[in-house]
């Protein structure tokens, strides 16, 4: 774990004096909402597996002179989550906020399969980093959370947790879980002061790689949108911020789904 040398503590923003750690911060839209809450002045622990890819995000966000503190882990660890949590603990004392964005999705890629084909080592995989680990981040982070009276986690679902997506089923499972997650969280700590919500972004570009197949599937949702336009990452980081702000403290256990309003519900 490498400190910026901007540690230390920006009070300016709506997240000032906030430390948030996000996790799967390497890569695509995790690299936006840690880039988003420290442009709000919070202190921003980026997590995740990979650490080569997680040494050069680092650096870029510190370079744009953002304060920012990298931290491996491997979600579906209990043990390497557990030492992420000391690590965290000793570098940045406390956590206040919690994005549970790490997901086997791009990075590491998931098949796109029918049913019938998937692997059972596929399948639970799945549900060990975008479910159990979402559950053992929460595990390790939010106690402190509540002993302290007030905190935000923000889990990442898909809008295809709503509407179904064919060959795959595995990750639309796993994302439909973290709705559920969400509700059931966020009435265990709501009564400690600690909120819990979703966000379901639709297909978005958020691969460092654009090649044609990637930039024919993003497209191909555009279609199905009331706003007509390919979905970047930076469309999701004012929602992570709303989240993770003292504008949403009455608002617990909600999934809202950013897509440029091709699912309403
Ligand atoms: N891009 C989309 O179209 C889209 C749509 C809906 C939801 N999402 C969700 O948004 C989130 C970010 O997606 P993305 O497009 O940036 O994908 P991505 O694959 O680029 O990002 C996922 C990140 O998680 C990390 N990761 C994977 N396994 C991990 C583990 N075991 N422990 C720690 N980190 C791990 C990866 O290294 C990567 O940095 C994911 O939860 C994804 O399911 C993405």
């Amino acid at each position: 774990m490498t400190p910026s040398p901007q540690l230390g503590g920006s009070h300016g923003g709506q997240l000032g004096g906030r430390t948030a750690l996000v996790t799967g911060a390497a890569h695509g839209i995790g690299l936006a909402y840690a880039r988003g809450l420290a442009h709000e002045g919070a202190r921003v622990v980026m997590a995740d597996i990979d650490t080569p890819g997680l040494a050069t995000a680092m650096k870029q966000l510190s370079d744009e002179g953002l304060e920012v503190v990298d931290a491996a882990v491997d979600v579906a660890d209990p043990e390497s989550v557990k030492r992420c949590r000391e690590a965290v603990e000793r570098r940045v004392a406390r956590v206040d906020i919690l994005v549970n964005n790490a997901a086997v999705f791009a990075t590491v890629p998931m098949s796109r399969a029918g049913y019938q084909e998937l692997s059972v080592d596929e399948w639970d995989l799945m549900m060990a980093v975008n479910l159990r680990g979402a559950w053992l981040m929460a595990r390790a982070f939010v106690p402190a959370m509540q002993a302290r009276g007030y905190g935000k986690v923000i889990n990442i679902s898909s809008g295809t947790a709503l509407k179904g997506s064919a060959s795959r089923i595995h990750y639309v499972t796993s994302k439909a879980g973290i709705i559920g997650f969400t509700k059931t969280l966020a009435r265990e700590v709501g009564g400690d002061g600690v909120g819990v919500n979703c966000i379901a972004p639709g297909s978005t570009l958020s691969e460092a790689e654009l090649d044609d197949d990637v930039v024919a599937l993003r497209t191909s949702a555009v279609a199905s949108r009331a706003i007509q336009r390919v979905q970047l990452p930076d469309d999701l980081v004012g929602t992570v911020v709303f989240f993770a702000s003292s504008a949403s403290d009455f608002i617990t256990g909600q999934t809202l789904v950013v897509d440029g309003g091709a699912c309403m519900h």
